[in-house]
């Protein structure tokens, strides 16, 4: 069979890429290995730890703030497996929605594991059994990446979990060490806390988050210890006993030092992840990688074999899904022959917790090393008309702008809703826009979004409710 395009993997990416190139006239095929499409992020990743963070979000506050409002409640008793079904059904309802997606785009799908036995030609081992041979004028690497291993601790997913096991444990552990204070750790470290569980988290650097906002970061940790979460950081764990009920972690100083170890019932490595393309058949074809294992690939994301592509977790830049959906619509019209292009300066980054924290654009870290001369403007919650009549005050709202042009060059929150407000900054930073346009456009009252204009009046300090 012969195509225009060929995607292989159907996680945000792949899905999204193909979608394009189909409304765009191309005849196009998804290969998919896993039985449901949708990659990691339907699976296993975004879909499911939002539905276990926003679950056991309301659990908490069904048992600690709705007393605060008047409303009078029993303890809210925890059902762990029907609280995973809801999990489970929203990953359902989400790979299901893909599915259908693929039918109404008259998109050929086929489920198996791809190799690139050539250019232009794929070979399908089926997951039913058999073989068949495709050929496309473009082939797209959307295969995404896979969890990065601690040496000498072996993930059994029962006991020392990936973010996949942690996601679907049958039991709230009453001890859980999470290694890595990342966007994983600290997500589905909040759900298992919020469920009952003593949760300590074990980070290499001397900091959380590392690449996010420092001062945001640092008002985040004291958020989440607040919140009863533990922080063991420049700390590393080199190694868990498991012979015994209870798993023995020994930590060390990241520095060097004495060991000590700490109990758990359930370890969950959260250190990164790696660029998966195992099986594709690349070293055959001479595809170039990098030394972390990643696709290289230049601003249209050819590889360097004419006819193959790469996008998403495969390549470089963040390990986001909409940084993936995004290069696959770039990539689609690309091929169709219009100018795709991705703006990696405005890509925004949320972690769910509660609050959340979001951001997009350059940390001041990031303008203090590159040399750029900046102006700050802050805002509190505890300043803003909705969040005191919420009584959700924590965090505030960090514009960056250009000292000489005054252009946004970030935008930081930390606080309720912030991964839905930091919207409003990057399309204004997509059109480069000013703290001045900020703070002059008329935002609806009472919202937290105020917060958001009154720190881009910080800028200029002239905020009115400070
Ligand atoms: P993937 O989603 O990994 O999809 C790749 C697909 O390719 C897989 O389905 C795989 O089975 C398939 N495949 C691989 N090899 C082959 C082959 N040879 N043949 C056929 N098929 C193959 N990102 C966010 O933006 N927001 C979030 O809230 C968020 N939460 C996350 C939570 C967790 C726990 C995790 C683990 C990740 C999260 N991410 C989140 C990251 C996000 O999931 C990834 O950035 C995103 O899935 C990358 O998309 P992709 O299309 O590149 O690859
Ligand atoms: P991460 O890169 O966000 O964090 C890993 C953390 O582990 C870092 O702080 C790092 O310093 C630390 N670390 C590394 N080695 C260590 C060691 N040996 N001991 C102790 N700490 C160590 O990776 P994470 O959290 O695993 O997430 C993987 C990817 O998934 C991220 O790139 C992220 O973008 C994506 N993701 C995104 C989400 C979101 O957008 N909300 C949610 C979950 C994942």
């Amino acid at each position: 069979m012969s195509y225009d395009l060929i995607v292989i993997g159907t996680g945000p990416g792949g899905y999204v890429c193909a979608i394009r190139a189909s409304q765009l006239g191309l005849k196009v095929a998804v290969v998919e290995k896993r039985a449901t499409f949708g990659g990691t992020c339907l699976n296993v990743g975004c879909i499911p730890s939002k539905a276990l963070l926003h679950a056991s979000e309301l659990f908490e506050e069904a048992g600690h703030s709705f007393a605060n409002m008047g409303i009078v409640v029993d303890k809210p008793k925890l059902d762990l497996p029907a609280l995973l079904g809801f999990k489970d059904k929203a990953v359902d309802g989400n790979t299901k929605g893909v599915a259908f997606l693929m039918k109404k785009n008259k998109i050929d799908t086929f489920h198996g594991t791809a190799t690139i036995a050539a250019p232009g030609k794929v070979e399908v081992a089926l997951a039913d059994g058999g073989k068949q041979s495709l050929e496309s004028k473009a082939i797209v690497i959307a295969t995404g990446s896979d969890v990065a291993k601690l040496p000498g601790i072996e993930i059994d997913e029962q006991r020392i979990v990936s973010s996949t096991g942690a996601i679907a444990l049958p039991k709230v552990p009453g001890k859980l060490i999470v290694v890595g204070a990342g966007v994983i750790g600290l997500e589905l470290g909040s759900v298992w806390r919020r469920l009952g569980a003593e949760v300590t988290v074990v980070e290499f650097l001397d900091r959380i988050l590392p690449g996010m906002d420092g001062e945001v970061a640092k008002s985040f940790q004291r958020i989440l210890e607040k919140q009863g979460i533990a922080f063991r950081l420049g700390a590393k764990v080199t190694g868990v006993d498991t012979s015994g009920a209870t798993l023995k972690a020994s930590i060390e100083p990241a520095a060097g030092g004495a060991a000590e170890t700490l109990e758990a019932d359930v370890v969950l490595v959260a250190i990164g992840r790696v660029a998966y393309t195992e099986g594709l058949g690349l070293e055959a074809l001479g595809v170039e990688k990098d030394k972390r294992g990643r696709v290289v690939t230049d601003h249209y994301f050819r590889t360097n074999v004419p006819g193959i592509f790469a996008i998403g977790d495969a390549i470089a830049g963040p390990m986001l899904a909409h940084k993936a959906e995004d290069e696959g619509v770039a990539l689609a019209e690309l091929l169709a022959g219009q100018a795709g292009h991705v703006n990696y300066d405005v890509i925004p980054g949320v972690v769910y917790t509660s609050p959340e924290v979001a951001s997009v654009g350059k940390t001041e870290e990031e303008l203090k090393a590159a040399g750029i001369e900046y102006k700050v403007g802050k805002f509190p919650f505890l300043a803003n008309g909705r969040a005191k009549a919420n009584d959700q005050t924590e965090g505030f709202v960090k514009i960056l702008a250009d000292a000489a042009t005054d252009k946004v060059l970030g935008a930081h929150i930390i606080g309720v809703e912030a991964g839905e407000m930091i919207h409003e900054c990057a399309v204004l930073m997509e059109f480069g826009g000013s703290s001045e346009d900020l703070a002059r456009t008329c935002h609806a009252h009472p919202t937290r979004s105020e917060a958001v204009k009154e720190a881009a009046m910080a800028v200029e300090k002239r905020a009115i409710h400070m």
